[in-house]
């Protein structure tokens, strides 16, 4: 275990049977309906590669890139980097996230790929932290690999700092690392 983790919440092989149990309920919810399974970057690039590889169905891969703009509100003003290559009008979007923590990310990344005009849109987030939700902001995921309880995260694509992304589990760092 890396020595800046305090404790680890899921193993890889956990994270791995949950992933199992998702693509079953995903290729069965997709099957022949060719999606195109819309990645938000960074984050979720390693659940990404694991999730796509347990929907047995094809899907088209698409990316894309948002940051924030923290200014003196206290809500996010978000933008679009790096926007996605695929035409999405009429088509079945399925997006996947990291975590759906205040619901700033997802609800603005929601409105931009409606805009697109595709024939559906649908959330899968591998972590959902209720809790954290913004006041106001009702939006569900449609799929939830792991309700979580208020607390930062890292690995398996979560990072504090850019660091932790690549461990193969998910856990807590230990508190002195915020210092
Ligand atoms: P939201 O817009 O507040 O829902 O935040 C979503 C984004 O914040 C995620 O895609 C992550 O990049 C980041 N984030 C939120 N909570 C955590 C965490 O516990 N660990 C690492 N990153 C997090
Ligand atoms: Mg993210």
């Amino acid at each position: 275990m890396d020595k800046d983790i305090q404790e680890v919440l899921f193993t890889a092989d956990q994270i791995q049977e949950r992933i199992r149990q998702l693509g079953q309920e995903l290729t069965r919810d997709y099957e022949g309906k060719f999606p195109v399974v819309v990645g938000v970057l960074k984050g979720v690039v390693v659940f990404y590669a694991d999730m796509v590889r347990q929907i047995q169905t094809h899907c088209q891969m698409d990316f894309m890139t948002i940051s924030s703009y923290q200014g003196t509100q206290s809500t996010g003003n978000m933008v679009v980097k790096g926007d996605i290559s695929a035409d999405l009008k009429g088509r079945h979007v399925l997006v996947l996230e990291d975590i759906y923590d205040t619901g700033n990310s997802l609800t603005f990344v929601r409105e931009h790929l409606l805009s697109k005009e595709p024939a559906s849109l649908k959330i899968c987030t591998l972590f959902d932290k209720p809790e954290r939700r913004k006041p106001g902001i009702t939006l569900q995921a449609d799929y939830v690999g792991f309700t979580i309880p208020n607390a930062f995260v890292v690995g398996y694509g979560l990072d504090y700092n850019e660091k932790y992304r690549n461990l193969p589990y998910v856990g807590i760092l230990k508190p002195e690392i915020y210092q």
